[in-house]
């Protein structure tokens, strides 16, 4: 037997280099592969597209995200049926995400004008030889002598339970207008900003095709509201804009300056404050609320609620309703211009109030309390059917509690006129089937309607 020989090492050969020449490439394409797939096969693609009202029939904005940027973000579009032979130039914005990645994302956004009111149109959206798919979405009609038809919810989350029926809905042309009141992603910034591409993925077919008008929440706080504000395009970039549609003056709001000020700074709570009032004051002239009378606000956070979690609408001095230190509480604001609806989510249920102010009913008995109502009515519509699941009701609940439903759902409402506004409330669980519903009429709106002493 003869012992090992140790031989010393030889130079590489060819062949050594070149298998570590393949070595590489193979990891190279190996990154490459992962980076696309990473990235969504390319990164030019557009994606993520929602449209949202300006406040002008005339007007969409269109915006959609890639993840390279794209020379000539642009608009093709035409009138439905037509080729599509009109096309609009955009602007683009790199957002970078707070997350420990800092992915980028680049958002693209273009302003269609010029369109008609009531007209169906088909676009793609793109540029550089790379295109979306084509969506078709409708103008809003011109003027108040219509019935718009829109959809309320918060609190949806990623595969939230309502998204299939919503999806259904949109593509049967059954809203003119979302409203998503705040919670969308749970959380648009989780796993570096790709739970917020899953959610804007996931709404496409809806927001492609109808506009979808937004309002923050708590679960889009995270590097002060970027991700929020950055996919999304609404009328204003303070996180509060107001808008017409139809016989109806529309404001959004942010709650979450009540409860982040120590984090991003107690003077927006003042400015949305002022805000408000001017817009209220003039939304009220005579002139206009003889035109748009019904005056309807969304905010995330309600100032009631009947949930056993303890949130801010649980308590007797909300925030919300009463303000800090009792400055800039939105109750009275809204009691003291004739607020005629207010729209809330974030507790995960569906609750429906009849007309109440200061804590007070303003009817007894309750019949009717929805025909000329004596207070503002909420309604809390945040059971969309987030991964949170749902918030609990209080065995005990105030007076003001008409009716409430812990089913995941989401509320349809139309506004009829002037004077008739009727909402429905549509349970998921139950296959569809409508388990609320309410008309609200109104001969006199503005706070001349009221019959509780302001406080
Ligand atoms: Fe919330």
């Amino acid at each position: 037997m003869t012992a090992c020989q140790f031989k010393p090492a030889s130079p590489m050969s060819f062949l050594d280099y070149l298998a570590v020449l393949l070595t590489c490439i193979t990891g190279l394409v190996l990154f490459g592969a992962f980076y696309f797939l990473e990235l969504g096969l390319n990164p030019f693609q557009p994606e993520q597209i929602s449209l949202a009202c300006t406040g002008d029939p005339t007007e969409m904005m269109v915006t959609w995200v890639t993840f390279s940027p794209t020379v000539n973000p642009t608009v093709e579009y035409n009138v439905h049926g037509e080729p599509l032979r009109f096309n609009a130039a955009g602007t683009m914005t790199k957002f970078k995400d707070g997350g420990w990645l800092h992915r980028v994302l680049y958002i693209h956004r273009t302003k269609l004008t010029g369109l008609k009111p009531d007209q169906s149109y088909d676009y793609r959206c793109g540029g550089d030889d790379l295109w979306s798919e084509m969506y078709t979405f409708k103008t809003l009609r011109s003027g108040e002598d219509w019935s718009p038809r829109i959809a309320l919810y918060g609190d949806m989350g990623t595969d939230g339970q309502s998204l299939s029926l919503l999806t259904s809905e949109a593509l049967n042309g059954n809203f003119d207008v979302i409203l998503h009141v705040g919670d969308f992603a749970y959380n648009m910034d989780s796993d570096n900003a790709r739970i917020g591409d899953k959610f804007m993925n996931q709404i496409q077919p809806i927001a492609a095709r109808i506009p979808y008008m937004t309002c923050p929440g708590n679960h889009e706080t995270a590097y002060n509201f970027s991700n929020y504000k950055n996919r999304f395009s609404m009328p204003s970039d303070d996180m509060f804009y107001s808008w017409n549609i139809g016989p109806a003056h529309i404001i959004s709001i942010s709650t979450e300056f009540y409860f982040f000020y120590r984090e991003y700074g107690s003077e927006q709570i003042a400015n949305q404050y002022k805000w408000l009032e001017a817009d209220l004051k003039e939304a009220t002239k005579k002139s206009n609320r003889a035109k748009r009378p019904w005056i309807i606000t969304m905010g995330h956070r309600p100032m009631y609620c009947s949930n056993a979690d303890g949130d801010d609408c649980t308590q007797n001095e909300s925030k919300v309703r009463t303000g800090l230190n009792s400055k800039y509480g939105l109750e009275d604001l809204f009691y003291k211009y004739g607020v005629d609806l207010m729209v809330w989510a974030h507790e995960h249920s569906y609750e429906r109030l009849y007309p109440v102010y200061n804590r007070k009913l303003c009817r007894s008995p309750l019949e009717n309390a929805y025909i000329n109502p004596c207070a503002p009515v909420h309604i809390i519509t945040g059971s969309a059917g987030c991964k949170e699941h749902h918030d609990a009701f209080k065995p005990k609940y105030g007076p003001w509690t008409a009716y409430r439903a812990l089913d995941y759902g989401y509320t349809r409402m139309k506004i009829h006129n002037k004077t008739h506004l009727y909402m429905e409330q549509v349970s998921v669980d139950k296959g569809g089937k409508i388990i609320d519903n309410v008309w609200i009429t109104k001969h006199h709106h503005g706070p001349g309607a009221w019959i509780i002493p302001m406080k």
